[in-house]
């Protein structure tokens, strides 16, 4: 198992390029099932979370062809209908194959994901999406089963306790696109990932409306047709250089991005005292004048994103004085906090809100990451602390992050990787 080692203290600057988003890709991929035929999917990210959603296309039967940032996926010859628990439990959003293979097959058999270390993920959204289509579902030993003879267009009310899901309204729009009739999905969610993989099928030819707002209209057809397709930039991975870039002090400019799908974030940079600088497909960011506390409530879209909520907590170590982080999305998403505080950092935690007393400078330490953007939190946290830290369970960034220790290295930051 690897290990990045970092020494604190440099500043970031230059430019980073950002990659394709992971979030879109992955349901873009499990997409290819609906239709049989060869698609091309361009600026996609090279990280673990897509290769296994490639394993679990193959197991299903269909061809992969990875060609630099591109892959070729070949559904023709597709036969399976199952994705089996080994791949689910090492990825859930392997369950985007649920929706796909329904739309085509008629039948599907996933896994349930099981818990995870964000806490409980119910998939109850998905069930209630499917269902209202008129698919049968049993959980059998473990597993959604899903079958139906027809898939009927109904009205459908997709949101949660906790608002809508990213997960669920892409599932129910997959096995809607070939529905018989009209589906009208009521509570739908509106992130760019949703947006991005309507595009893609409205590439193919399905025939979708309001994605981008919480009413999304889907007249079913019969066929449609593979496409080549390039995904959007990772919005989480530019905020996470950015608030990399603001916590070191330093001045980035990042290309390939979609300024508009970050505003929120930015909005928050600039409250803390960043200078944004905004193009067409860049952001440029100069954290020279230091960091004002600031407080952050995360929320869906366009609201502040979950997934860049740990590493705006550490970046906030750099504040002086008191900053507030409340996270409704996720119950245990704290996971950082403990690590933190065993670097030196003044967090207390009450229910599901951390108020960090930033200012004080963190000493480095070896630190576990325990999910994605737990990892990229003590990154940052390794890049404003005092001497050396070093992060196991690397392979938990490396899900969704694109060679992020190269690309810090490039910008000054004293980073390696020690292979083990
Ligand atoms: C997506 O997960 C992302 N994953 C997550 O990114 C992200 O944190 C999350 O959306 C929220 O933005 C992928 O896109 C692969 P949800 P998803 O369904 O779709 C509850 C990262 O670090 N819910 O929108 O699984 C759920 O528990 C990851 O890149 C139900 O109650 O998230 C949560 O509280 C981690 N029932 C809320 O809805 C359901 O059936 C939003 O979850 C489904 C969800």
């Amino acid at each position: 198992m690897d290990r990045i080692f970092i020494i604190g203290g440099s500043k970031l600057t230059g430019e980073v390029e950002i990659s394709g988003s992971k979030n879109a890709v992955l349901p873009i991929m499990a997409g290819t099932l609906i239709q049989e035929g060869v698609y091309t999917i361009r600026n996609i990210p090279i990280l673990m979370d897509v290769l296994t959603m490639a394993e679990v296309l193959k197991n299903l039967g269909a061809k992969i062809n990875f060609e630099g940032n591109s892959v070729t996926i070949d559904t023709r010859g597709q036969v399976g209908y199952e994705a089996p628990y080994e791949l689910v439990k090492k990825m859930r959003a392997s369950y985007y194959v649920l929706g796909p293979l329904v739309s085509r097959l008629k039948r599907a058999r996933v896994s349930l994901p099981g818990g995870c270390v964000l806490g409980p993920r119910p998939v109850d959204l998905h069930i209630r999406g499917l269902k209202s289509l008129s698919v049968n579902i049993d959980i059998v030993n473990g597993y959604i089963e899903a079958s139906c003879e027809k898939i009927i267009g109904n009205t459908i009310y997709l949101e949660g306790e906790k608002g809508p899901s990213v997960g669920a309204t892409i599932n129910t729009i997959f096995a809607a696109t070939r529905c018989e009739g009209e589906t009208i999905i009521n509570g739908a969610a509106i992130e760019p990932e949703v947006v991005d993989v309507v595009n893609f099928l409205k590439k193919m030819g399905a025939k979708i409306e309001g994605e981008g707002t919480k009413v999304i209209k889907i007249k079913g057809v019969k066929e449609l047709n593979p496409t080549d397709y390039e995904v959007i930039p990772d919005r989480i991975e530019a905020g996470t250089f950015l608030a990399a870039a603001m916590a070191t002090g330093g001045e980035l400019t990042l290309k390939n991005v979609i300024p508009e799908h970050l505003h929120t974030v930015l909005d928050k940079l600039k409250e803390s005292g960043a200078k944004i600088y905004i193009d067409k497909n860049s952001i440029r960011i100069n954290g020279e004048n230091g960091l004002k506390p600031i407080d952050i409530i995360v929320g869906p879209y366009p609201e502040f994103p979950t997934d860049l909520q740990p590493q705006f907590t550490s970046m906030l170590l750099k504040a002086d004085g008191l900053s507030m982080v409340k996270e409704t999305i996720f119950e245990n998403r704290f996971m950082h906090i403990p690590e933190l505080i065993r670097m030196g950092a003044d967090i207390k935690i009450n229910d599901d809100t951390a108020i960090i007393k930033g200012g004080n400078s963190i000493k480095g330490a070896p630190v576990m990451a325990s999910d994605i953007r737990c990892g990229a939190a003590l990154i940052i946290a390794g890049l404003i602390a005092n001497g050396e830290t070093s992060i196991s369970r690397v392979y938990h960034i490396d899900r969704g992050y694109e060679n992020i220790d190269k690309k810090l290295e490039k910008l000054g930051a004293k980073i390696w990787r020690v292979r083990e």
